[in-house]
């Protein structure tokens, strides 16, 4: 364990089921933290339909879950690409909290994936103001409260495979996640005076609700039905498995922790030694 007792973090896009976020805020309760979930909550137009997003009443049964392992949590809905909103979501943590010392960027979509000679101006811009523009607008706010407090802070990004190599239909998603990297870069260069840590871990094929949608895309894509494609992912992947949510989980808790003092400015690769760069 690591040692995170009564740190407040605060996980962007926490609120679906089987998804990482869910995995990150159940392991920083069992580390002892106090804890923010939040997410969207609600369906907004056909980009963030239902079946994509975390709705109130996961939102709700995953901050009961973590109460289950004794922490605090408030629960707490934002989309991320809302400037009010990023504020909000700060200014209502320190609220209930007093403070914040974790913010782990991790919502995202991925399930917009279009040819690129006709890939839509509208999924672009989804992709790149919830993967990229969300993590900076809360980056920013949390840095500010960080930097108020005086006592230093992580800010985890969690970023893709896609954040280190190309991948065809995701034009946005890989220029959101490459630019991800960038900012956690940049950010940790800036912040690291004010002992704010800045990492990215950057995960690969994990069935979560989004990484099941992706399988089936790139199945159909490749003319496979979906449990050769799974085989042919599990071949290539020199620990001959797949992700864990909880992979990824293990990964954050060790970068927020005074394990990681001297760590920042890193893009982690969790991807049983798929991706090595
Ligand atoms: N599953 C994988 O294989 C995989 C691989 C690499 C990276 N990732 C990244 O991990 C993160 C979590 O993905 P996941 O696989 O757990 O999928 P997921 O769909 O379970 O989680 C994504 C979360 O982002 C939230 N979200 C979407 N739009 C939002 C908005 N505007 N404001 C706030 N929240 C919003 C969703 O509601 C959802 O809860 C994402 O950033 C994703 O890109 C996943």
């Amino acid at each position: 364990m690591y040692q995170l007792n009564n740190k407040v973090a605060i996980v962007t896009g926490s609120g679906r089921r089987k998804g990482i976020g869910e995995a990150i805020v159940l392991r920083l309760a069992a580390e002892g933290c106090r804890l923010v979930v939040s997410d969207l909550g609600q369906p907004k137009g056909n980009e963030f339909a239902a079946e994509h997003i975390g709705v109130s009443e996961e939102v709700q049964d995953i901050a009961n879950s973590c109460r289950a392992l004794g922490a605090e949590v408030l629960t707490i809905s934002c989309d991320v690409r809302d400037d009010i909103e990023c504020q909000r979501l700060i200014f209502a943590t320190v609220e209930k909290f007093g403070r914040v010392d974790i913010l782990v960027n991790n919502a995202g979509v991925g399930y917009l994936m279009e040819p690129f000679t006709e890939f839509k101006e509208s999924s672009w811009d989804a992709v790149l103001d919830v993967n990229l523009k969300g993590a900076f607008l809360c980056s920013k706010y949390a840095a500010n409260q960080m930097i108020q407090q005086g006592t230093g802070g992580s800010i985890v990004n969690i970023a893709s495979q896609a954040a280190k190599s190309g991948f065809p239909f995701a034009a946005a998603y890989t220029a959101s996640k490459h630019g991800l990297v960038g900012l956690t870069r940049s950010n940790a260069v800036e912040l690291g005076k004010h002992k704010i840590r800045v990492n990215a871990v950057c995960p690969n094929h994990i069935t979560t609700g989004l990484g099941h949608w992706q399988n089936i895309f790139f199945s159909e894509k490749m003319g496979m039905d979906y449990a050769t494609y799974m085989q042919s992912i599990v071949k290539k992947n020199p620990l001959g498995r797949t992700g864990l949510t909880e992979d990824i989980a293990k990964a954050v808790a060790f970068l927020c922790s005074e394990e990681a003092a001297y760590i920042t400015g890193e893009a982690m690769n969790v991807s049983g030694g798929e991706e090595y760069h």
